[in-house]
């Protein structure tokens, strides 16, 4: 059984053959219109979305399968206080694979656990986003030809944005690729993340508090959104949240071949007045999502029949006594479902195998 509940779950091969497949159904999207027949994906969203939720109905309706689920956990047993464990051995009975965007963090690695399906992890808590990121390699593909020897601006709050730390595991799989980060002191790339760019040979970064003076150095411009749903403070998120506006103004200063990405929703952070700049490609990004998820969930169900995909090798997760390695992250699925404590060792520390905050 494969899931994607990390970015790192595909080696780049993988994400190599999950973009020509997502291409191929750009190109011939009638010779997919029945492969998933007979098959039922599970939306289960217990926080909004637009695009995630309906980019994943949109792709199975167009490979022929059927789609059920909910949008709004306080339509579900979870109301009743049923735990993400349980909900997935249940939907396991009904579907043939889950998306799950969950507020909590590691929420879908314990889906993939419990249940007895393929899972997506369509986004938890701060923590990760990966087929935000499989769209946003195909976009990248399909814009400039090439997935290494790149400069990317990351751009807004690069602290709480899943999108952008689940872009920067995924480009450790690529060649000399350059981030330079740009943001607020106070929304800075956590620790944990900055360690992982200074690990990894095939990254480098730089970090900058304004567009203006790096945007003529970019390939591609990732602009975030400073997402009010995750400050505890909101004096603090006032004081940030318009720190970053991409205008008119700015993308005079930008290279002709640069593209701009933003996984939206947008708030402030890009002026409308550029939506028509070549260069912008947020919307074309968008179109990509549905494809991309086309290709993995026929992928994920071919690998459940034993086709295709070599069975993944598995993280090295330590079960513990429960009150040993205890997560402190309080938006850690461990802190709300009673599940036994799990870590991961990675270049010698503890990390929680849920949501890789660091432990020991
Ligand atoms: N990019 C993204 O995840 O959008 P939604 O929150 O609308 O799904």
């Amino acid at each position: 059984m494969r899931h994607c509940i990390e970015p790192t779950d595909f080696t780049s091969q993988e994400v190599r053959d999950l973009i020509a497949l997502a291409e191929d159904m750009i190109a011939r999207p009638a010779a997919y219109a029945e492969v998933c027949r007979g098959k039922k994906l599970a939306t289960l969203f217990y926080e909004p979305s637009t695009r995630t939720r309906l980019s994943f109905t949109a792709a199975m309706m167009e490979l022929g399968g059927n789609v059920l689920g909910f949008s709004d956990a306080r339509n579900s047993s979870a109301s009743k206080g049923e735990t993400v464990a349980d909900t997935a051995r249940v939907v396991s009975t009904y579907a043939d694979i889950i998306a799950m965007r969950h507020f909590k963090e590691g929420a879908a690695l314990v889906a993939s656990q419990y249940g007895s399906i393929p899972v997506i992890n369509a986004g938890d808590g701060s923590h990760s986003h990966p087929t935000q990121t499989l769209t946003d390699l195909l976009t990248i593909h399909r814009e400039l030809g090439r997935l290494d020897k790149l400069t990317i601006g990351l751009c807004g709050d690069l602290k709480y944005g899943r999108t952008v730390h689940s872009l920067i595991k995924a480009m450790s799989g690529f060649e000399n690729i350059h981030f330079v980060l740009i943001s607020p002191d106070s929304l800075r790339l956590p620790d944990y993340m900055r360690k992982e760019l200074e690990r990894q040979a095939s990254l480098s970064y730089t970090e900058s508090d304004s567009i203006e003076t790096v945007i003529g150095t970019l390939d591609i411009l990732y602009m975030t959104r400073v997402q009010k749903e995750r400050f505890s403070d909101i004096a603090e998120y006032d004081r940030v949240k318009d720190l970053y506006i991409l205008d008119e103004e700015k993308m005079a200063l930008a290279p002709e071949r640069m593209i701009v990405l933003h996984p939206l929703p947008r708030v402030n952070e890009i002026s409308p007045e550029i939506d028509n700049d070549p260069r912008s490609a947020y919307f074309r990004q968008v179109a990509n999502g549905k494809y991309i998820r086309m290709a993995l969930i026929l992928t994920l169900l071919r690998a459940a029949e034993g086709i295709a995909l070599e069975p993944k090798v598995p993280r090295i997760a330590h079960g513990t006594h429960r009150g040993d390695h205890r997560c402190s992250n309080p938006v850690c699925i461990t802190a709300s479902e009673p599940l036994y404590a799990q870590y991961i060792e990675h270049n010698g520390e503890k990390l929680c195998a849920y949501c890789e905050n660091f432990i020991g």
